[in-house]
């Protein structure tokens, strides 16, 4: 009786060390999920106009200017919050994402980021990207949309 308990023990704590350990010998998966998002990400979207790819975000990036700008992000906008499309950590995951193509821009990655001005995510908010999923946020005031985009671009700063 005791041998048989003691064997069980003894299995219940190898069982699961061995399959974590056959299935990523190299790396521990959380929960196991781990899904790569793509960087750098391709990208045919049209370039703003000259005089929006020069605005720069006139509003400062202070915790309440963010906070507004998370709120429409996952949960205010229309038609429809950004996180569904866009992923809850701005990876361009979001459940939606297998549909679209193309794909939703993965905000998290410094490389595509870096290279978009602010007046470029300003005009694509403000009108969508034509032949994609990206909606035009026709109902956001530029105040709502400047506030979004300090919120997207902190998915891409190194302390995130
Ligand atoms: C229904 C899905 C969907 C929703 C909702 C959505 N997006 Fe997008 N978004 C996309 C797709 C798809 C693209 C890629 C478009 C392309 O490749 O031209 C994109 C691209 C973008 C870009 C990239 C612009 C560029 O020049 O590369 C920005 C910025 C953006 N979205 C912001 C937002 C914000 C902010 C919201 C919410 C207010 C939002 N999106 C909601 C699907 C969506």
């Amino acid at each position: 009786m005791i041998r048989t308990i003691f064997f069980w023990i003894l299995l219940s704590a190898v069982i699961p060390v061995s399959l974590t350990w056959a299935s990523h010998p190299e790396k521990k998966v959380e929960g196991g999920l781990e899904f790569l998002p793509l960087c750098p990400q391709a990208r045919t979207t049209p370039n703003a106009p000259d005089e929006f790819r020069k605005l720069r975000n006139p509003l400062q990036p202070s915790p309440e200017n963010i906070f507004a700008g998370q709120t429409l992000f996952h949960f205010d906008a229309k038609p429809g919050p950004c996180r569904v499309c866009h992923g809850i950590s701005g990876n361009g995951l979001g459940i939606l994402f297998r549909e679209l193509h193309p794909n939703p821009r993965n905000f998290t990655c410094n490389q595509t980021m870096s290279t978009l001005p602010d007046g470029q995510l300003f005009w694509i908010i403000k009108n969508g990207s034509a032949g994609t999923a990206m909606p035009a946020f026709k109902n956001l005031d530029d105040e709502q949309i400047w506030q979004l985009i300090h919120y997207i671009r902190h998915f891409s700063k190194e302390e995130h």
